[in-house]
């Protein structure tokens, strides 16, 4: 399947073969059209096909007494042995029964599974799951399967659509028995690279074409686009895309693939990607592809102008739309600094640019620095020249004189550093651990809504909290759900450099934290995986996908940290994934003094030597093909 017209292969794609080839076939001549081009050049389109492992697709009239399957796509046919014809009209089950000719589910189909399926089918949920299936010779293949609900404007469901993804089940339960199989067999099996027997379909009858048996084809465009392909993932409109020429015309559409994009990433971050210079002309689906995929993620460098004097450590930075901010830091002597500098890096020669404030806040190195509402710089924390702080305070940078705010509220949190910090809805500032008095660590979170007229802090209290820290880092993930990873963590009498990650979902009435993976505390010493060495003052990444980057910090006998890590959180049992990047990396990498800027690029600020703060030259972590500068 393809995103884009001008992109080359990937796992998501026809692997070589040209997308335009394979439409004009399947629309032209339906499910004979592979069998026909397979005789002409023996194997190699249905080798290709499995490679880039294709998914099955059908869709169901929910309209209908049970679900009579209205749309099978060739990927289903080719796998599992039943043509078009003899399966349109007719409920999935038969995939649990083995061979066309059974009269049961077969007793190692998991039946639990199959009660969940029928659970979420008459309650309008969506189902992900995996089951024992078997194609029509007989042959058992594992199905992982995906089904999403399809509502007409009056809420009532009218289809489902279910995209089968299928690989070998290593099961020998010996041939097919009895006598009309043997008989009704008219293709051949062939072992194939992926290990998944495939057969060899003959052609359908003369003038026959997918059209023909589609119901579902005969929805009006709008319909296709609107009601049912706007509502799926990046991933499922790329496989619809594959179906047939109308669909992968419709799948073409910058509208749809905004809409796509909105409704999996949310509204937040497609305006923050449609600010971002380079990603319009790219073009949605592209977009999508590459933040899906992470094929295009490179590491580069760049030179910029102006300067930030004087220099300084210790600052933290943090992006406003597609400007940096830059506030604060240690400077000669341990002078806690409390100026305030820009980097616009949507223009071609970016410089920083010092930004003349009034009433700035008392200079503090150790705080954070976050962006709310998509213009205001929040500052909370840190430590000053009398010690810690715990004030806080706004600044709108869209202002025609920029002024410091001081925001007071009754019950703040105590006063530390090197705590943690994020912003949930672009309006709620999340503080989280650090460093208090004579040394303490602390493990509170603390949530401020700066919308209100008198924001007042509000303490999230959690039956149990992680061990104590500081260096670590809240990703937001998934709307309201935060990812903790790393920092110093307190471990009985000792404070060790930590790799645990705990996620929190505050859209519950009763949020509480929970381990995912680790090595600190017994339950999650066996994390799968590329698993992240142990860290401090690292940098986190939320990704579009809900999925979050790790990279750099400090970490015990390493002086290049910039190996960079993911986890989807989302997953039932994440597991960290090493990522190769291409490119110039930094050797050091903080997360202090690195952000995201435009949602795409992720700028390491002062990666060239650990000590020396070289604010001209930065390094960038791209995570789309698209967003250098026009
Ligand atoms: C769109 C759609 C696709 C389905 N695909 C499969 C499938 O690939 N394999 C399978 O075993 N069941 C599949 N099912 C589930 C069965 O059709 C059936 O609903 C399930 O076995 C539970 O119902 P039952 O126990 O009453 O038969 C699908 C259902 C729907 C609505």
């Amino acid at each position: 399947m393809d995103w884009d017209s001008d992109t080359e292969s990937s796992d998501l794609t026809l692997g070589n073969m040209e997308e335009s080839e394979v439409m004009e076939e399947l629309e032209s001549n339906g499910s004979s059209a592979l069998v026909r081009a397979d005789a002409e050049q023996p194997n190699r389109r249905l080798e290709m096909l499995l490679q880039s492992s294709p998914c099955g697709l059908i869709v169901t009239d929910a309209l209908e007494v049970d679900h009579p399957i209205i749309y099978v796509n060739t990927v289903f046919e080719l796998i599992t042995g039943y043509k078009a014809e003899e399966i349109l009209g007719r409920n999935c089950r038969f995939l649990q029964y083995r061979g066309p000719f059974a009269q049961r589910r077969h007793p190692l189909v998991d039946s639990s599974v199959v009660t969940e399926m029928r659970r979420c089918i008459n309650e309008g949920l969506e189902f992900g799951g995996e089951l024992l299936n078997f194609r029509k010779d007989g042959t058992p293949l594992m199905n992982r399967l995906c089904m999403t609900p399809i509502f007409g404007d009056d809420g009532v469901m009218t289809h489902i659509m279910a995209i089968q993804t299928f690989t070998e089940a290593k099961l020998n339960l010996g041939p097919l028995p009895g006598p009309p199989w043997k008989e009704s067999r008219p293709w051949k099996l062939e072992q194939t690279s992926v290990g998944v027997n495939m057969c060899r379909l003959s052609p359908c009858g003369p003038g026959q074409s997918l059209r023909d048996f589609c119901g579902f084809l005969s929805l009006s465009d709008e319909v296709l686009a609107l009601n049912i392909l706007a509502r799926l993932t990046p991933r499922d409109v790329a496989s619809f895309g594959m179906v047939c020429k109308r669909l992968y015309n419709l799948t073409k559409n910058e509208d749809l693939w905004r809409l796509v994009c909105q409704n999996a990433w949310g509204t937040e971050t497609t305006s923050l990607l449609e600010r971002v210079p380079g990603a319009r002309r790219l073009g949605w689906g592209r977009l999508a592809r590459e933040l899906t995929t992470l094929e295009a993620v490179a590491w580069r460098k760049l030179t910029v102008g102006g300067s930030v004097e004087p220099s300084r450590c210790n600052f933290s930075a943090c992006a406003v739309g597609n400007k940096l901010a830059l506030f604060g830091g240690e400077g000669m002597n341990m002078q806690p600094m409390n100026d305030t500098f820009v980097l616009d890096l949507s223009v071609a020669h970016p410089e920083w640019q010092h930004i003349h404030v009034t009433s700035p806040p008392p200079g503090r190195w150790g705080h954070t620095l976050s962006c709310l509402n998509g213009s205001s710089l929040v500052v909370f924390g840190g430590c000053g020249r009398d010690g810690l702080l715990n004030d806080l305070f706004v600044l709108d940078l869209d202002e025609p004189q920029p002024t410091w705010r001081e925001v007071t509220s009754a019950a703040p949190p105590v006063p530390r550093s090197w705590h943690s910090s994020c912003t949930l809805d672009g309006t709620k500032l999340v503080v989280s651990g650090g460093c208090a008095d004579s040394g303490v660590l602390l493990s509170d979170t603390f949530l401020l809504d700066l919308t209100m007229e008198k924001p007042i802090w509000r303490e999230i209290t959690v039956t149990w909290s992680p061990p104590s820290r500081l260096g670590h880092t809240l990703s937001v993930y998934g709307n309201r759900k935060i990812l903790m990873f790393g920092g110093l963590a307190k471990s009985g009498p000792l404070r060790l450099r930590s790799n645990d990650v705990y996620i929190i979902d505050l859209n519950e009435e009763e949020p509480r934290w929970r381990y995912v993976t680790g090595s600190i505390l017994p339950g999650g010493a066996t994390p799968g995986g590329a698993v992240p060495p142990p860290r401090l003052d690292h940098v986190a990444v939320s990704l579009p996908s809900g999925s979050v980057i790790i990279f750099g910090g400090s970490v015990a006998g390493l002086h290049s940290p910039s190996q960079v890590f993911l986890l989807d959180p989302n997953e039932e049992k994440p597991v960290w994934r090493s990522l190769n990047v291409p490119g110039q990396q930094p050797k050091f990498a903080w997360g202090h003094s690195t952000c995201v800027v435009g949602g795409t690029r992720t700028i390491v600020l002062g990666g060239h030597t650990g000590e020396e703060w070289v604010l001209n030259e930065l390094h960038e972590l791209s995570l789309a093909n698209s967003l250098e500068p026009d």
